[in-house]
């Protein structure tokens, strides 16, 4: 009986004891578990997770400083860069849905910032933008306190000159688990990132290349993983891996593929989509997530996997971008273990309910400002100094947004403090039903997003993830008020 064998060899494999079965009695139906990943897989790649100083098991208490660091970034080089607590990726916040996190966070850089929790629905005053809270000034201590609502891969970087700062070095993860959830691998947090140095590997400055690198925003030349150029990781044949994907790029935009392997996309910005999507590429516009399952073939034994950043053709000159070669995974000669198929229903997604909705457009084009020069804005507004007339609109109402890029390039639209469901594209219906926070726009295309708001009153920003888009003016506020006045 060949199911009789396969048990066996499973039970065998993972070392386990040898299930007593003969052809009469009915087979055993318990899975037998999974071998642990190889001895040290993560070990060149892990980010430091910051330490929870809270006893109780709902709160998770960390301390983050913002400072000047040597590191080396390029092998053989020290960079002075900014990070979080001396690292960059800053160090992983890692709690689970329903916990408070309590961020105690000091500023000993020479310049005001503050962190923004990126996706993360927190109350208005804690999200860290200048038109709820002060810059944090150099010398100042700010708490951060948060209400986790959602499971999901989250983000935190600054938002004061974001775009110089978070190229600087001034990013970090942010997990939050949902204890319910069906277990689909080892975990391992991926943040991508680049960083813009100089000949003798130092810092280029935020702003060089003027307007130039406004307008077509500041990739940086150095790829980066988790902080890393071209690290690797280990993996054993049948033995599923969940990667957690970051974009933590300025304006780099990221597809991520593995040349003659491949791996099932099962999760973006907001968490688990409703059903896996198979042989996906992870294309994440800067800011955005992806979680994928990795499942080593059987037949990569003993090889190396090559995972690549293939990029976005963002300004449709019709030619392949540069390929940037991320991470090695080794595959170990271990005998191949049977990994358990991934659920084809991950968790149930509600579609928004847009009856009687309200609605508003946004339109993202160019603007010639007083200097003379173009840049990109939103409804013919370069919104730097967050002085523009706001959105309006209601709490606990949902709107339906129109969502237009003009421009000849894509732009990530990220809206803070809420989710989104994307309704269609160009007329189209999405590709998958999941929580965004922040979705790409191709020139000339038309996306109808749907936002359920609840009861966070305050001030909340939208603004391309282009960080240098942003800087330039291309954001705008969303008043969200108690009652339409
Ligand atoms: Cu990552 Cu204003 O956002
Ligand atoms: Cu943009």
């Amino acid at each position: 009986m060949r199911i009789v064998a396969v048990s066996v060899v499973l039970a065998l494999l993972a070392g386990g004891v040898v299930l007593v079965t003969s052809c009469e009695q009915p087979v055993e139906k318990k899975p037998a578990p999974l071998p642990p990943q190889p001895e040290g897989w993560d070990a060149d790649i892990k980010i430091r997770e910051a330490v929870d100083l809270d006893p109780a098991p709902d709160v998770v208490a960390v301390e983050l400083e913002a400072r000047l660091a040597t590191l080396e970034i390029e092998p053989g080089v020290l960079t002075e860069v900014w990070s979080y607590d001396g690292q960059v990726p800053g160090p992983t916040i890692r709690a689970k849905r329903g916990d408070k996190v309590i961020v105690t966070f000091r500023n000993s850089l020479p310049d005001p910032t503050t962190i923004h929790w990126h996706g993360l629905r927190v109350d208005a005053s804690m999200d860290g933008t200048e038109a709820m809270q002060e810059p944090v000034l150099p010398g100042e201590t700010f708490v951060y306190e948060l209400e986790l609502k959602d499971e999901g891969t989250y983000w935190y970087h600054p938002h004061i000159d974001s775009s110089a700062q978070l190229g600087y070095g001034l990013y970090g993860a942010f997990i939050v688990e949902d204890p319910d959830e069906p277990r689909l691998g080892d975990e391992l947090v991926l943040v991508v990132s680049d960083m813009g140095l100089d000949a003798d590997g130092q810092l280029l400055p935020g702003d060089h290349q003027g307007w130039f690198g406004d307008f077509f925003g500041r990739a940086g030349g150095v790829h980066l993983v988790n902080g890393k150029v071209a690290p690797s990781i280990l993996a054993r044949a049948g033995v599923p891996q969940r990667w957690r994907i970051v974009n933590a790029s300025r304006a780099h935009y990221d597809r991520i593929l593995m040349p003659g392997h491949g791996f099932t996309q099962v999760g973006v910005d907001g968490g688990l989509l409703e059903r896996p999507i198979a042989d996906a590429q992870a294309v994440l516009p800067p800011g955005a997530r992806a979680e994928v399952v990795f499942v080593p073939a059987d037949t990569s034994r003993n090889t190396t996997i090559a995972v690549e950043n293939a990029g976005v053709d963002r300004f449709h000159v019709g030619a392949d971008p540069p390929r940037n070669h991320l991470f090695d995974v080794k595959v170990t000669d271990d005998p191949p273990a049977t990994a358990p198929s991934i659920p084809t229903h991950l968790r149930d997604i509600d579609e928004v309910d847009v009856t009687g909705a309200r609605e508003q457009t946004v339109t993202l084009e160019t603007v010639l400002a007083e200097d003379g020069n173009t840049y990109f804005g939103i409804n013919g507004v370069l919104d730097h100094g967050h002085d523009a007339d706001p959105f309006m609109a209601t709490v606990n109402t949902t709107e339906v947004w129109t969502l237009k890029n003009t421009t000849t390039m894509d732009h990530p639209f990220h809206l803070h403090g809420f989710f989104f469901q994307v309704l269609d594209v160009d007329g189209e219906p999405p590709p998958f039903r999941g929580w965004l926070d922040t979705v790409n726009l191709e020139p000339q295309q038309t996306v109808r997003i749907a936002i359920p708001f609840d009861d966070r009153a305050g001030m909340w920003m939208f603004h391309c993830h282009i960080l240098d888009h942003a800087d330039t003016g291309m954001m705008r506020m969303l008043m969200l008020m108690e009652e339409m006045h």
